[in-house]
């Protein structure tokens, strides 16, 4: 049977995310940043979550190699900021808003909730690597609304 990966793509992207920007700093000054919606809770003790990496991504050895990196889950305020960081090769947060964080890597400034996390394990998986993190300190500032993804565009919740 031949599998069909655009129809399997196109199918995965049924299922409604959040997004996130990933950051992790290359050094003191430099940090760069990666748009995902692959971010998902693991385990609450320990606290872990993981996130997944695209083998073919130019930032995959800097982030699969980072000790630390924070999890800024975005609001919709974050959309362009979002495209942005999607786009092939621009991975620098110059321009952006950041806050700074006591584990190092900034977070985006004003995102709905923030993960500080030390890297726990890198598991290969495919044309993809999962990347594990520890958390280590968290906050939540939900007074926007969360952006959201599906089928390949963004959107938000719609409160009932
Ligand atoms: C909404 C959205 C979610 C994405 N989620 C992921 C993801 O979970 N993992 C990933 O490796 N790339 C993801 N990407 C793609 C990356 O953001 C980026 O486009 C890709 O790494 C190619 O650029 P690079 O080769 O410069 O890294 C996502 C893109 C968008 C727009």
């Amino acid at each position: 049977m031949t599998f069909d990966t655009r129809a399997f793509r196109n199918a995965l992207g049924s299922f409604p995310t959040g997004v996130a920007v990933i950051t992790t700093s290359a050094s003191a000054e430099h940090h760069l940043g990666i748009t995902v919606n692959s971010f998902t809770s693991v385990s609450l003790e320990p606290p872990l979550v993981l996130w997944c990496m695209d083998k073919k991504s130019d930032r995959y050895q800097a982030f699969t190699k980072a000790t630390s990196y924070t999890v800024s889950i975005l609001g919709t305020e974050h959309q362009e900021v979002s495209s942005r960081l999607a786009k092939q090769g621009s991975h620098s947060l110059d321009g952006i808003a950041l806050a700074p964080t006591a584990l190092g890597p900034p977070s985006l400034q004003d995102a709905h909730a923030v993960f500080e996390c030390e890297a726990e394990a890198v598991h290969d998986a495919g044309d993809h690597a999962i990347l594990i993190g520890r958390v280590v300190r968290f906050s939540r500032h939900e007074e926007n609304a969360p952006l959201v993804y599906y089928r390949g565009r963004y959107g938000s919740l719609s409160q009932g």
